[in-house]
């Protein structure tokens, strides 16, 4: 018998285009779910997605919206309410990465990091809690990294490092404040194979893949496959928890 681990869930997915929110999309409909598909600047890219999906399931609405900008994403929370009625399962996955170190680095990109990467999921997640109160149930899942946690050679683009160190905070603070109705858990990716790694440069992929303990790089389906875990029923017990998915580069 097949068996659909989201059938009658509505899923938002930030960042849905492109790379892991690409991959956690396709599962979620694969597994029965109506989805969300949030884009900012890939417009291309999620209509694409959308259409490849549409054969699996006509239950997709996809939204443009700037995850840092709260009015966009109220708009994109009532969008999905007017259209689905519910909102079931959160993802908050939009993130941007600059590649620049401490001394090179700037006000800029501090701003712009810490607005996308957790300004977003705290816009996010304040518009959908309130609508999975009411539901009396809820799963948010937060896409951090492994450079949130303590692993050395993943700790040089400082803003990078702050923003996916706050969000396991925002995790923790998250899962105290909205239980016991919500379930609220962090993914800590390592080096995972979409455009964000590629614009690190071979030589840091390369680093990255010999200090895991797998010796490849992750992806995107093998973090879709833990997104899939935590959003469904298998994983009711589970709050304010990190899950690390670096084929072992993060152990410790
Ligand atoms: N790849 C890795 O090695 C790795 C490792 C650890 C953690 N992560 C995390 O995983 C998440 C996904 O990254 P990825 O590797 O899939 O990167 P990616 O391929 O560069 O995709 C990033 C996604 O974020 C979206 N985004 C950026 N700014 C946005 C905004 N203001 N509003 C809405 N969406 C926005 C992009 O949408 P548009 O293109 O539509 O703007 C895109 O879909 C990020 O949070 C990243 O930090 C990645």
């Amino acid at each position: 018998m097949l068996v659909v681990r989201l059938q009658g869930k509505v899923a938002l997915v930030t960042g849905a285009a492109r790379g892991i929110g690409n991959a956690i999309s396709k599962l979620y409909v694969r597994e029965g779910a109506k989805i969300v598909l949030n884009y900012n600047k890939s417009e291309r890219e999620a209509i694409a997605l959308a259409e490849e999906m549409g054969e699996i399931s006509k239950s997709i609405l996809l939204v443009k919206a700037d995850v840092s900008k709260i009015d966009e994403v109220r708009q994109m929370v009532q969008k999905t309410i007017e259209r689905f009625h519910q909102i079931d399962i959160l993802v908050n996955n939009a993130g941007i990465l600059v590649p620049e170190v401490f001394l090179e680095s700037t006000e800029d990109t501090w701003d712009k990091t810490m607005d996308i990467n957790l300004k977003g999921a705290y816009l996010c997640t304040k518009e959908v809690a309130p609508i999975m109160l009411k539901q009396e149930k809820g799963k948010i899942i937060n896409i951090s990294s492994i450079c949130g946690l303590s692993e050395k050679s993943a700790l040089r683009n400082t803003a990078y490092v702050v923003s996916k160190t706050g969000m396991l905070g925002l995790t923790r603070s998250l899962a105290v404040n909205l239980g016991p109705k919500i379930n609220v858990n962090a993914i800590c990716p390592g080096l995972t194979d979409t455009e964000m790694a590629a614009a690190l440069g071979p030589e840091r992929i390369k680093a990255g893949i010999e200090e895991s303990l797998l010796k490849r790089i992750g992806k995107p389906e093998d973090i879709a496959n833990a997104a899939l875990f935590l959003a469904s029923d298998e994983s009711d017990f589970i709050t304010g928890e990190f899950l690390t998915i670096s084929g072992g580069r993060a152990m410790r």
